[in-house]
């Protein structure tokens, strides 16, 4: 017993140290932050799982390049999404968790982790979201389904383009 708290107080230490280093560069949280938490189902590179999970790939930073895409993104992390979506021809029905749990900081790292490090394209010139930004995007409370009428609003203005 006592041991075994002995190595719970230095684990939990090292995880305090661990998180204070992460939180210095946001790229690195961001890569940190997704394979903790979206890897398991969007893979750690991101492709997905055909039918199942969507790849989040470089289409998204195509999104990060227009308003309504910017809004989406931010939106289907904070507040999860639900109803159908097709990606390279495959049809996904599943449910995207909602993230209430990160704030501003790391939403906005997450977010230039995935349209900007994952798809790894060195040509991809992307405008990088701040937390002030994330703020603004995601003021207005949204449901899962309401998210999905952001995607199609996002796909629309893309299509115009
Ligand atoms: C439990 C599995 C699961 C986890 C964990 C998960 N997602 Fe998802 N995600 C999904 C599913 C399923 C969808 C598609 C939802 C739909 O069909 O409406 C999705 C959709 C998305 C989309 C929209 C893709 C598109 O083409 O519009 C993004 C962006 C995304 N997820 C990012 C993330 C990020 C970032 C994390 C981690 C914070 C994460 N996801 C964690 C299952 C998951």
């Amino acid at each position: 017993m006592r041991i075994s708290s002995v190595i719970g107080v230095i684990m939990l230490s090292s995880l305090t140290v661990g998180s204070a280093i992460a939180a210095d560069s946001s790229h690195l949280e961001g890569a940190t932050l997704y394979q903790q938490n979206c890897a398991a189902c969007h893979q750690a590179n991101g492709e997905g799982v055909p039918g199942v999970y969507p790849p989040l790939g470089s289409r998204l930073a195509a999104w990060s390049e227009i308003d309504s895409g910017r809004h989406y993104l931010a939106n289907v992390i904070r507040h999860g999404m639900m109803g159908s979506i097709t990606v390279s021809q495959q049809t996904y029905s599943g449910v995207m968790p909602p993230w209430a749990r990160f704030d501003n900081a790391q939403l906005a790292s997450l977010l230039n982790y995935i349209t900007e490090t994952l798809p790894g394209d060195p040509n991809l010139d992307i405008e990088e979201f701040s937390a002030e930004e994330v703020a603004r995007l995601t003021e207005k409370s949204v449901t899962p389904l309401q998210v999905h009428s952001l995607r199609e609003e996002a796909l629309t203005q893309l299509k115009k383009l």
